[in-house]
């Protein structure tokens, strides 16, 4: 049951969708359709704060499950800032601040903090909720802490990082057929938003078909047998046929936005983590459905049409994408790897033993959770970590046991 204020919000939002819908002539396509309902100024799900994250939130991520994944992601961060001798940190869609906060707290302890740590934030809500957050938390950091509502322009080395943000950008819907290609859209079905398909366009033709070709052809499956932890193991895509009517996505934006976040990085590293797959096991034949996946209040589903503006609607990512989107802009793709092992391989232990000291309910604790970021069933194989490098070459302690990379 939605209470009086988020049925108002959502019929605004919902009245604002359709009269998008109604001046494009009935049909709208779907990427439009996610953009405005996460985006659109003051009414999407991102601008306006109506969401809610963390444990009563709509969904967890990472941070907000524990302290450790911060402080992994931290003892990573402080790598690459001791190799470039200083420098500073900028994290795309910081959330609540939770991951923000226990990074530099993890960094103050290495005697590591950058020289700024940058949030390019696109909710004015959320920013001024970090703010709080991080006030309350860190006082005497706080003036290291700058916000950015567009990327910034000047120039820095360091790193730049970002958990679960790829998946939030629109995606592009689209229905298979072996004489043809169909963009899914939104139309009004009464007062109710419903599918409707249309021919694509020459464009989203032909990324369907190379997404298809590159997907598909070839040698899929050679050096990833035996890949298990991955969550990329069994591949099944040697020589697959999408079936009549597969539907998926694909991320027409990533290119540019990629480009657009990360361009003010002079030397130093990337960091993306969120949930995904290389390409050729995203398309598979038997992910006919697509990857869209819908958060309300700790209730996942595939239905963007629920709810309009109250709830987050992502995608999963495909890291073939992302790969061939940050290497034109002089990046080195330095490590691939599932969750579980970049938290191993940055010391997830060391850190549960040096936070919870003697304590052992604290241990216990911090065991549980660590359970629910590493477990394969839980967030340890679904969730990916991609690091590049620009202008520094070091190996990376996160990437150092598992290389996914030849999956790409
Ligand atoms: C799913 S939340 C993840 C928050 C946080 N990184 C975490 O892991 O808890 C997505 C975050 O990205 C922000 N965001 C979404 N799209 C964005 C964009 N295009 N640019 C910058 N921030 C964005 C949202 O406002 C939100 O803070």
């Amino acid at each position: 049951m939605l209470n009086a204020d988020e049925a108002r919000h959502s019929a605004r939002v919902h009245e604002l969708l359709a009269g998008e819908i109604a001046a494009a002539a009935g049909w709208i396509s779907f990427e439009r359709f996610m953009e405005l309902a996460l985006y659109a100024p003051g009414l999407g799900y991102y601008s306006a704060g109506a969401h809610k994250l963390g444990l009563g939130g709509d969904f967890t991520t990472a941070p907000e499950i524990s302290q450790l994944y911060g402080a992994c992601v931290a003892r990573q961060c402080a790598d690459v800032l001791r190799a470039l001798g200083g420098g500073s940190i900028l994290e795309i869609g910081a959330g609540s601040g939770r991951l923000a906060a226990d990074i530099l707290a993890r960094l103050e302890s290495l005697g590591q903090l950058p020289a700024e740590y940058r949030i390019l934030e696109i909710s004015a809500d959320l920013r001024e909720r970090q703010r709080r957050y991080l006030e309350q938390r860190m006082p005497h950091l706080l003036d290291r802490v700058r916000w950015f509502d567009r990327p910034p322009e000047d120039r820095f080395d360091g790193v730049v990082l970002a958990n679960e943000v790829l998946d939030a950008l629109p995606v592009v819907r689209f229905r298979w057929y072996r004489d043809r290609v169909e963009e899914l859209g939104v139309v009004m079905d009464e007062a109710r938003f419903g599918w409707a398909a249309r021919p694509a366009s020459a464009a989203v033709a032909e990324a369907c078909r190379r997404l298809y070709a590159a997907a598909g052809a070839g040698d899929a499956g050679a050096g990833v047998a035996g890949a298990g932890p991955a969550g990329v193991a069994g591949d099944t895509s040697a020589g697959f046929e999408w079936d009549d009517g597969y539907v998926s996505e694909y991320c027409p934006r990533l290119g540019a936005w990629t480009q657009s976040v990360t361009g003010s990085l002079r030397a130093g590293a990337v960091l993306w983590f969120d949930y995904g797959l290389p390409r050729r096991h995203y398309y598979l034949p038997e992910r006919h459905e697509g990857t869209l996946l819908c958060h309300f209040r700790q209730w996942a589903h595939d239905d963007p049409f629920l709810n309009a503006g109250l709830q987050d609607i992502t995608a999963w990512v495909d890291f073939t994408r992302l790969a061939e989107a940050c290497r034109p802009a002089g990046f080195e793709l330095a490590g691939f790897c599932t969750q579980a092992f970049f938290l191993a391989g940055t010391g997830i232990d060391h850190e549960m033993r040096s936070i919870a000291g003697e304590d052992g309910n604290a241990f216990a604790r911090l065991a549980n959770q660590a359970r629910q970021l590493l477990l394969p069933g839980e967030m340890g194989e679904r969730f990916k970590a991609m690091a590049w490098l620009r202008g520094i070459a070091l190996p990376l302690c996160g990437f150092a046991l598992q290389d996914l990379r030849h999956t790409l």
